[in-house]
């Protein structure tokens, strides 16, 4: 039985999220089936899409994530309002990434709301998350 957990730690870890940010996606996808009756799972092409697809945001300005995370999700960005730094979005690049629910569930409404001028369906997060774990 240990060695089954730590069995399902390492491929967590290989999957570039923590088990809280794992237990979210889960919380997601029970939401996303409630939302679509004909959801079947996420999905990092449609992810993607949500990513580096643009839109008029907030401030009436079109707008896409890659704005300020740039199409490279290795490499840095910069946030277009303030002008600072954002480090990389990979996990695998940026081993901080996806590991604490609170700052992910913050910065997704905030930037969807940058982005898309409204919140994030469960299914949008999700295969955002799920395009954002694999890169
Ligand atoms: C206006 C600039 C801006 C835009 C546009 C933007 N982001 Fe961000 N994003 C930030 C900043 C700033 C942070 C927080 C600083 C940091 O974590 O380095 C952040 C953090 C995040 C995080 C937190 C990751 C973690 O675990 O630390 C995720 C996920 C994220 N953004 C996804 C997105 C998605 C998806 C979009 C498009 C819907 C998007 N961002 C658009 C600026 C932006």
């Amino acid at each position: 039985m240990k060695y089954l957990s730590v069995l399902l730690m390492l491929s967590m870890s290989l999957m570039g999220a923590s088990p809280e940010v794992e237990q979210y996606m889960k919380e997601l996808l029970s939401a996303a089936k409630a939302e679509n009756k004909s959801f079947t799972g996420f999905d990092a092409a449609r992810g993607k899409e949500i990513f580096i697809s643009t839109h008029i945001g907030k401030q009436g300005k079109p707008m896409s994530c890659t704005t300020c995370h740039t199409v490279n999700l290795g490499n840095s960005g910069k946030n277009s309002l303030t002008g600072k730094v954002i480090e990389p979005l990979s996990p695998r690049v940026n081993p901080q990434r996806l590991t604490r629910v609170k700052e992910v569930k913050k910065w997704l409404k905030r930037n969807f709301v940058d982005v898309y001028a409204r919140e994030g369906t469960a299914q949008e997060k999700g295969d955002v998350l799920t395009y954002i774990q694999k890169n």
